[in-house]
């Protein structure tokens, strides 16, 4: 094991104003608000302005969470950017990112796994710090899934929004570290939920909510044990937020009350990628996490994708 350790030193979010509720969403679609509050748990959801590009929505989260950690653009040595409506094919979203903070020429790329996005790069900047590489790394969840939703398909555009959530994993004095990551796939199962290059996003989401669940509870004790930490040493589980269903089914096999699962799904929806980010600062200003305690992330999405972290703040 490596003798530095790592850890998330600053946190920032940015939500795009402009919000579409339930009620707005029944005007156009076959939809109630009383079945997506009942089978998702969404109430509204935000979405970006249509000429938002990801990293313009990255933008005011990483500058929150740079100077959160104490730090400017200057000390930033590589940007994350997990996404799956980057701005373009190439270059990078985490190009344009960096050029827009004033990054002086770090490492820049961008992760595609979907929803676990976070979690991916997470765990990149942790071995990255870990190895001696970068003192200071950037990892941005960013999506703009409204650009990329088929608005007359009731069974994905109630679920997703936009929004974007930054970190910087810095080298850590103290007692903070990201004590384990547990990160898997398996392509076999793409079909589930997919966007071809150009097209619009597609799921079979009653496939998706079972595999989910699974997949997170085995991530996450595995994570656990990695981390030579039982359930109970956990402070707040912050899940990625796909369903409120999926949530509670979660808690419930991990068998731990439903106020150490944090969720804010009714005001955002699906984020993919920023969703954990988002309720990790929100749990966060909510005083639910504090330095010192021990958290568990897990998330699951497209690819099939999913994993977990354990880490102490
Ligand atoms: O973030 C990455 C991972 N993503 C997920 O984990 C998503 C997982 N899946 C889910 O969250 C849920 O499966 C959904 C929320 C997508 C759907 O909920 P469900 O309880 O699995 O519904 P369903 O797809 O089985 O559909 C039940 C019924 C169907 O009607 P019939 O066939 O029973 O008559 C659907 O046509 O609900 C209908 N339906 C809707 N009705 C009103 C589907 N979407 C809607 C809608 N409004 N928006």
């Amino acid at each position: 094991m490596s003798a530095i350790k790592a850890e998330i030193k600053g946190i920032g979010i940015n939500i795009p104003q402009r919000v579409l509720t339930n009620k707005d969403l029944e005007k156009f679609l076959d939809t109630s608000d009383e079945w997506i509050t009942t089978r998702t748990g969404i109430k509204e959801r935000h979405i970006a302005e249509e000429w938002e590009k990801a990293s313009d929505v990255a933008l005011p989260a990483a500058k929150e969470a740079i100077e959160n950690a104490g730090l400017t653009p200057r000390d930033i040595d590589a940007v994350i950017v997990a996404t799956s409506t980057p701005d373009m094919t190439f270059p990078s979203t985490a190009c344009f990112l960096a050029d827009k903070l004033g990054c002086p020429k770090p490492m820049a790329f961008d992760i595609s796994a979907a929803c676990s996005g976070f979690i991916y790069g997470l765990t990149i900047a942790n071995s990255f710090v870990k190895s001696g590489q970068f003192e200071n790394v950037l990892v941005v969840g960013a999506e703009v899934f409204s650009q990329i939703i088929d608005w007359n398909d009731r069974s994905t555009a109630v679920i997703f929004g936009d929004g974007a959530g930054a970190v910087v994993v810095s080298k850590s004095d103290g007692e903070s570290d990201i004590l384990s990551a547990v990160m898997k796939s398996d392509g076999s199962h793409w079909g589930s939920l997919y966007c071809p290059v150009g097209e619009k996003l597609r799921m079979r989401g009653r496939e998706t909510f079972k595999l989910a669940i699974k997949s997170m509870e085995m991530a996450s004790n595995k994570a656990l044990q990695q981390a030579g930490l039982q359930i109970e040493d956990i402070k707040i589980i912050i899940p990625h937020q796909a369903n409120i269903r999926i949530i509670n089914a979660l808690a419930e096999r991990m068998e731990l009350p439903e106020d150490k699962v944090y969720s804010n799904i009714h005001k955002y929806g699906n984020t993919s990628a920023a969703s954990i980010p988002i309720a990790f600062y929100e749990a966060w200003k909510e005083g639910k996490i504090s330095k010192g305690d021990y958290i568990l992330l897990t998330a699951f999405g497209g690819g099939l994708t999913w994993g977990s972290i354990v880490l102490k703040f």
